[in-house]
C-alpha cells in the first residue's frame, strides 16, 4: 500500500516542486511558460505567496514530493482580493490515481477557511482533459475558452477558464469587505 500525505509546503520541498514544474514547462501545454524557472525563482514565487497569506500544499508519496498545489491572487487590483487562481501539478507517473483531486480539495478547503470566495482555474490547452476533469470533479464550472491565445511547440493553444465558489460565495458580504 503506498502512503500519501498532503501537507503545507516548506522551503525544502522546493527542489522537487521545481523539477515537477520544469517537466510540465518542457513537455506539457498546461503552462504557457517556455523556459523552466530555476530553484531561486521558484523560491521567490513561493515566498511571495507565503508573504501574501496564500496556501501551498505538497503531496508526499512514499516519502517523496510528487505533486503540489497552490493558490495565489487572481488579479492584483484590490477589488479582486477575495478571488484566487489555483495551480496543481503532479509528476506524470502518478496521474489518474486520485492525488490531483485530493490536493485540489485540500486547497479549496484551506482557501475557504482563509475567507476567499471564488477560485479560478486558467487551464492551458483546451485538450487538457486531466485538468478539466479534475476541476469538474472538484465542483468547478466551465466559464469559457479563449481560443488560440498561446503558441507553444509550434501550434496555437487555447486557455480554458473554470470557476468555483468558495464558502458562501457571493451570497453574503465578506468580513472586512
Ligand atoms: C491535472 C492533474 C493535476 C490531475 O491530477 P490527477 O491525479 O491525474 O487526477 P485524478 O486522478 O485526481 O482525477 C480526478 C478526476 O478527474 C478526472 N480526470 C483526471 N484525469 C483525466 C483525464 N486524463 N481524462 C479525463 N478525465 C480525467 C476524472 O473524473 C477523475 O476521476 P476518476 O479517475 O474517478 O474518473 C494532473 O493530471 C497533472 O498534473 N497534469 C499536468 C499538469 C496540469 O495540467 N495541471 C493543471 C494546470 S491548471
Amino acid at each position: 500500500m503506498s502512503s500519501l500525505e498532503i501537507r503545507p509546503a516548506i522551503a525544502s520541498d522546493l527542489p522537487s516542486v521545481t523539477d515537477i514544474y520544469a517537466d510540465a514547462v518542457r513537455f506539457g501545454t498546461a503552462t504557457f511558460e517556455l523556459v523552466p524557472p530555476d530553484l531561486a525563482e521558484m523560491t521567490r514565487r513561493f515566498q511571495a505567496l507565503m508573504d501574501g497569506g496564500f496556501p501551498y500544499f505538497v503531496a508526499v508519496l512514499e516519502g517523496r514530493v510528487a505533486g503540489y498545489a497552490y493558490a495565489g491572487p487572481y488579479r492584483p487590483r484590490p477589488a479582486y482580493r477575495f478571488a484566487v487562481e489555483n495551480s496543481v501539478y503532479l509528476q506524470p507517473a502518478i496521474h489518474r490515481r486520485g492525488i490531483g483531486q485530493q490536493l485540489l480539495q485540500r486547497l479549496i478547503s484551506e482557501c475557504e477557511a482563509c475567507g476567499f470566495r471564488q477560485m479560478i482555474a486558467v487551464i492551458g490547452d483546451s485538450a487538457n482533459a486531466g485538468s478539466i476533469g479534475v476541476h469538474t470533479k472538484c465542483g468547478f464550472q466551465m466559464i469559457g475558452t479563449h481560443p488560440s491565445v498561446g503558441f507553444k511547440f509550434g501550434r496555437w493553444l487555447d486557455t480554458v477558464t473554470m470557476q468555483r465558489a468558495l464558502g458562501d460565495g457571493a451570497s453574503t458580504v465578506p468580513a472586512g469587505g
